[in-house]
């Protein structure tokens, strides 16, 4: 008797468990997610959430306080210490990616009640200083081309690959 009303108990914690995350998460945790909303010069980034969770355990080092985890950032907790979690998780429904086009200042300007925080970092900002700030002090990889392969328009604007310069001709020695 006590054996099923355990079992009974279990089932329901793990409906409930489920129920609060598809709440949250909608379709669920991704496994690998591509991050291409800005790819100009790179290729998009081929990101494996899964092995970053595996390795980290703790979703507030990337998403603050966004995830239901609560914000540790000794420069957020300040004001941020009780703050519940807020509902966009994805960094692209936050950070913009052109912070500064007019568009983006009016939208700011006009919001009611007004955004706390129009001086965020747009989202190629937020991007790199996230992953790659960790990434230094885990030593993990901080190559550009470790995240992202440069494209052709990169090799164009870099003066790489097929549009590096040619080698310099043998200078001529002057006879004066
Ligand atoms: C740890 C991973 C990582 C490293 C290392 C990294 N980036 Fe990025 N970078 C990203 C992510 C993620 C994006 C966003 C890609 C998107 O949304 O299209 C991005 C976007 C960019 C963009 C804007 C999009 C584009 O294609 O033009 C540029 C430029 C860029 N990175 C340059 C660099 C350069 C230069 C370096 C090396 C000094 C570098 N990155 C190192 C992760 C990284
Ligand atoms: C190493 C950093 C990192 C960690 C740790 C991490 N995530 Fe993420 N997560 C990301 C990035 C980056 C994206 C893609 C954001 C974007 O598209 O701008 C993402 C996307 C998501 C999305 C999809 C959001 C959407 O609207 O598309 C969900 C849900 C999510 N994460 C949940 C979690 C949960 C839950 C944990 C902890 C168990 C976690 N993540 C841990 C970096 C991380
Ligand atoms: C000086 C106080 C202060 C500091 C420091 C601070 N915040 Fe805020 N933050 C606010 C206030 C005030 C609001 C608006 C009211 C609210 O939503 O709680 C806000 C709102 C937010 C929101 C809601 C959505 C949005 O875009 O406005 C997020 C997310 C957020 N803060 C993240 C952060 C993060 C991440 C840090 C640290 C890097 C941080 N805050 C540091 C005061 C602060
Ligand atoms: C709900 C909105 C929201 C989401 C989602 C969000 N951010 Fe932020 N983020 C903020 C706000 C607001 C600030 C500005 C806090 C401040 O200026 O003090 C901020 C600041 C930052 C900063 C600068 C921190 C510092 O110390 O100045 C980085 C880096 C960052 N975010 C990266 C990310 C990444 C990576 C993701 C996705 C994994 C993400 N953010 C998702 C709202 C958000
Ligand atoms: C809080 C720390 C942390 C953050 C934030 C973080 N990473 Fe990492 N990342 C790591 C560590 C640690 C490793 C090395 C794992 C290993 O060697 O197995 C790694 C490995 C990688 C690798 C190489 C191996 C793989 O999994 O493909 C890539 C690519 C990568 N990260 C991309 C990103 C991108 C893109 C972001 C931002 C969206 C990001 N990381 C954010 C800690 C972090």
């Amino acid at each position: 008797m006590h054996a099923v009303k355990q079992q009974m108990v279990m089932a329901l914690i793990g409906a409930m468990v489920m129920l609060v995350s598809s709440v949250c998460f909608g379709s669920g945790i991704p496994d690998r997610i591509t991050i291409n909303s800005i790819q100009q010069y790179y290729a998009g980034v081929d990101f494996n959430h899964a092995s970053h969770i595996n390795n980290l355990k703790d979703c507030g080092l990337c998403h603050h306080h966004t995830t239901g985890a609560q914000i540790t950032d000794p420069n957020c907790v300040r004001c941020h210490k009780n703050s519940g979690a807020q509902a966009v998780v994805s960094c692209k429904g936050c950070h913009s990616p052109t912070p500064f086009s007019p568009e983006e200042l009016k939208l700011q300007r006009d919001q009611h009640p007004p955004i706390y925080h129009m001086d965020k970092v747009g989202l190629k900002a937020a991007y790199h200083l996230g992953c790659v700030g960790c990434h230094k002090k885990m030593g993990a990889p901080t190559g550009c081309q470790d995240c992202h392969k440069r494209n052709e328009n990169g090799d164009g604007i870099f003066h790489s690959g097929k549009y590096a310069p040619k080698a310099p001709a043998k200078q001529k020695t002057s006879h004066h």
